[in-house]
Formats: structure tokens, sequence, C-alpha cells
């Protein structure tokens, strides 16, 4: 299948424009001019208060309604009020746990693992305080992996939530959520997923998942900065929340107290756009024949376009990175790996402290991250340090191959220079 990489280059201007790599994706993404084009058309045409009952509000309330339903769709939920917009994912983490927190028990358990992201687990420790739950962590494997037998060892009867990331941001490592879904329903428990970082690698759908809840941020997958939740419908209209006495309890109100960013909403919906185009240019893209239909298979086959193009960028990452002297991979190697995994390569170059590696990438004009990527319990879990973590390239379908070579040559020099200078 030919990816068409030439018009994917094409829509984001700063990646057309700029000659530097830029390997900082999992912090946050580039976005697509049409993105760039709705946030501003919002503000220059739009900028105006929902619920009124003038052109331009109903305009807005019209634009909100399109855009959920843009992301229902990307999402593959099942009604339209189940996504739910806001400020960020880590926000949306918290706000659930509270909820969830006035229902559970004391002595009921939560289960988060070492592999996520600090939103992921953070919110869940700090019910244990209010409400005298139990926190217990799913141990992470020496290769970044999550292993379901040591799930089942820490399961019990009192296990309300198993709480756990799609991919993790810092190794790449994909996570499979339908053995985690069946074990956590079999308790009648709920299984919470952080699809942060998977999002821009793959296609989401929430039935296949078996998730109950979904979290995720718009900026990582080449929208503006914001977030949107996904529940099932029952679920978030049952749950508890804070809210002015006249507001619906009724999703996704009910979540939505306050205002959001209007023009940050509207550049999502076209980065869903660009998704859908891109599925649309895909046609060559196998897909079964239940996920070929309408808009929601054109934006899995747009993802699926992404997710096919990465593996090949995957696979040449780890290849060019096995061969620079002295660099270890933090996370999945094996033969399937790039099945297993994201472009997103954790790793150490020995001699050479991960602040340095990104401060003499960054000098040959290459853009990565050091530090523990807000995953500390990961790094130590992994025998790194907390405080200087790894370096971690992360990639995205706007990457190249040459990029990856320049990268991985940029490597090798950095780490002659080190040896030499010893
Ligand atoms: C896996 C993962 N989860 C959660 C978050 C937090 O997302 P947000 O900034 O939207 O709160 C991040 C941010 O990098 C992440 O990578």
């Amino acid at each position: 299948m030919e990816f068409p990489l030439d018009y994917v280059r094409g829509c984001f201007p700063t990646v057309a424009s700029s000659d530097f790599v830029f390997f900082d994706n999992a912090a946050g993404a580039q976005v697509p001019q049409t993105v760039v084009d709705a946030v501003a058309g919002h503000l220059t045409s739009h900028n105006v208060q929902r619920g009124g009952r003038y052109r331009l509000s109903e305009e807005v309330d019209e634009g909100v309604w399109q855009a959920r339903k843009s992301v229902a769709a990307f999402l593959n939920a099942y009604e339209t009020e189940e996504v739910v917009f806001g400020l960020n994912a880590t926000g949306f983490v918290r706000l659930v746990s509270l909820a969830l927190g006035k229902l559970l028990k004391p002595g009921d358990e939560v289960v988060v693992t070492e592999l996520d992201h600090e939103a992921n687990i953070a919110p869940w420790l700090a019910l244990q305080e209010a409400c005298g739950i139990e926190v217990k962590y799913w141990p992470v494997e020496a290769d970044a992996r999550l292993d379901i037998e040591k799930l089942e060892a820490i399961l019990t009867d009192r296990t309300r939530v198993v709480a756990v990331t799609k991919a993790s941001n810092a190794t790449g490592s994909i996570v499979e959520l339908i053995p985690i879904a069946e074990r956590i329903h079999a308790l009648k428990g709920y299984l919470f997923v952080d699809s942060v970082h998977f999002a821009p690698h793959g296609p989401i759908d929430v039935r296949f998942f078996g998730c109950d809840f979904l979290v995720c941020s718009g900026y990582k997958i080449f929208g503006p900065h914001m977030g949107f939740l996904w529940g099932r419908r029952e679920l978030l209209d049952s749950l508890p929340t804070f809210r002015e006495y006249f507001v619906a309890d009724k999703a996704p109100d009910k979540f939505e107290v306050g205002t959001f960013s209007y023009e940050a909403v509207a550049g999502m919906n076209a980065a869903i756009s660009y998704v859908e185009e891109l599925g649309r240019r895909s046609k060559d893209m196998p897909l079964a024949p239940a996920d070929a239909v309408g808009r929601r298979g054109d934006l899995r086959r747009g993802m699926q376009a992404i997710r096919h193009y990465e593996r090949t960028l995957t696979a040449h990452l780890l290849t060019k990175a096995a061969k620079v002297p002295g660099l270890t991979v933090h996370g999945i190697e094996g033969p399937n790996y790039d099945a297993l995994r994201t472009p997103t390569l954790c790793f150490s170059l020995h001699g050479v402290a991960p602040a340095d590696v990104s401060r003499q990438l960054a000098q040959r004009g290459i853009s990565v991250r050091d530090g523990h990527q807000y995953c500390p319990r990961l790094m130590r879990a992994l025998g790194l340090s907390e405080e200087e973590g790894a370096v971690r390239a992360s990639l995205v379908h706007y990457n190249t191959v040459e990029e990856v070579n320049a990268f991985t040559e940029a490597l090798e020099k950095i780490a002659t220079t080190a040896k030499v200078s010893k």
C-alpha cells in the first residue's frame, strides 16, 4: 500500500516549511493548515457564547454538535452524547475518578499500572486518601509490557476499576485491552482507558476495546490544546457530578459545566476531517467489510493507513537504533516489535546523560525529549533514575525514513565523540 506521504507533509505548515526534525510528537503533534483555519475562522467570525437566540450563537451550538459527532465517529461511540469536551485528559481522569469515588466503598480496589502516565495514576491515588479505597499496582515487565497473568494475580472481588493506558507515552508499548475488559467485567467493575498516546497511531474503537470510559487529548492527534472524554451513556448519566442545580443531570452537559474552548473544538473537528480525507486517499487499505462503511469507514481507513505506514517506520527506526554503539532501547524489541508498539523510542546512550543527548541532537536540528516523561514509576521499574530518566524520540505519520537516518547518524556521532573524549 502506497502511503500519501507528500500529501500528508504538505498539509502541515510547520512540517512542510521547516528543516528541523520533529521527534517530540508524544508531547504534542503539529497541526494541519485546515486546523489553523478552523480555529482562526471561529475566532474571526463566531466568537460568541453558545445558547443565544441569534444566528451566530446558534451556529456555534451547531458547530460544537458537529464536532461531537465527528469525535463520536472517530471513537466509534454508540451515541454522540457520549462525547464530552474539556481542557485536557488529566482533568477528565480527575473528574471521573471523583464521581466514581462517590460510589466506591472503603476497601474497594482500583488497579493502576506501572506503565501509565502519572495522569492516570495520581487521581486514583488521591481517591485512596479521600475515600479509603485501596490502589493496587499492576507491575510492568522488564521490556515495558503488561502481563495479563500479573493482573489476574491482583484482581479480587473488591476490584471496581482497572485504569490502564492503551499505549505508553514513554516506551510506545501497546496494551491489549480486550482480555482486561473481560476480566474486570466478570467482576462487575469498570475499564478506564487512557488513549492519549495511542490516538495518533491507530484506530480507536471503544466498542471493540470493551472499555467503559476513555480519555484523549486533541493536541496529540493533530488538533488544538483540548481534551475529550468518552463514557458509556448510561454510566455517564448515572455518575454523581458537581454542577449548577439547573444543569441537566445528563451527558454531556453534566460534565461540561462552565465554558470550554469553542475555537479548540472547531479545530478538533477539522483534525478529524483531516484523518477522514486521508482515509479517502487510502482506498486500497484493506478493511473488514463491517468497518468499511460510511464516515466511520473513512476514519478507520485513515487511521489504519497511518498505523500501516508507522509500522514500517518503527521497524526502520529499531533496526537503525540497534546499530548505534552504546544505545540501549527501553521497551519492546522482539521480532514482532512493530506490531506491539508505536514509533516512540525510549533509549539511553552509554556514557552520555539523557539531557546531553537531547541537547546535542537539538544542536543538529533534531527535537527529542529527555526525562521521566511523566512516568517516574515506569522509569524506576525499568532500572532508570527518576531524575534523569531516558531520551524519547516520538514519531508520527508525517515523519520519514530519511529523518530516522539523520537521527541515527547524529546519535552515532554523539556516541563516537563521547567515547573519544572519555
Ligand atoms: C499517555 C498520556 N496520558 C495522559 C497525558 C496527559 O494529557 P493532558 O495533557 O491532555 O492532560 C499525556 C500527556 O502527555 C499522555 O501522554
